[in-house]
């Protein structure tokens, strides 16, 4: 099992994007990866496949935005999508061989991977689907956060 802390994805308003059904989805990739870090190694296949429907509704959903709207940035976006999926195909065929670990070390990867891919890539496509539908850039509101 997996508890190392940098590999740790937690939920939080930091994540939000204030478009709500990207942040809805996001919500539930946090969960969905946590679940493959922590369960017990007999159930890694599950929680790989529960991945894998996590990962086609949510990727497909931001690619379909992409191409619906014709989001200028797409290519590099979407090519992330598509290198995330490539990757999973392949550790299930090592975790259908009996080996685990590999699941976990992608989860963990996925841990990190998300934050960054959420900032840069998500965020811009996240406000341009907020805009067409509200004209405006969206407001983001956020619990918890400090101010100095
Ligand atoms: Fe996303
Ligand atoms: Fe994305």
């Amino acid at each position: 099992m997996n508890t190392d802390s940098d590999t740790e994805l937690v939920w939080s308003d930091a994540l939000l994007l204030g478009y709500e059904p990207m942040d809805e989805v996001h919500e539930e990739f946090v969960d969905v990866v946590n679940r493959l870090l922590s369960c017990p190694d007999d159930e890694v296949l599950k929680y790989l496949d529960e991945f894998f429907v996590h990962a086609e509704q949510h990727f497909g959903l931001e690619d379909r935005w992409m191409t619906e709207t014709e989001f200028p940035p797409r290519d590099c976006h979407m090519a992330e999508h598509a290198a995330v999926l490539k990757s999973a195909h392949e550790v299930r065929e090592y975790v259908a061989a009996g080996n685990t670990e590999v699941a976990r070390s992608f989860a963990a990867e996925l841990a990190r991977w998300f934050p960054g891919h959420a900032d840069y890539l998500d965020s811009a496509l996240a406000q341009w689907m907020f805009k067409r539908q509200h004209g405006g850039k969206p407001l983001v509101f956020r619990r918890n956060i400090a101010t100095a």
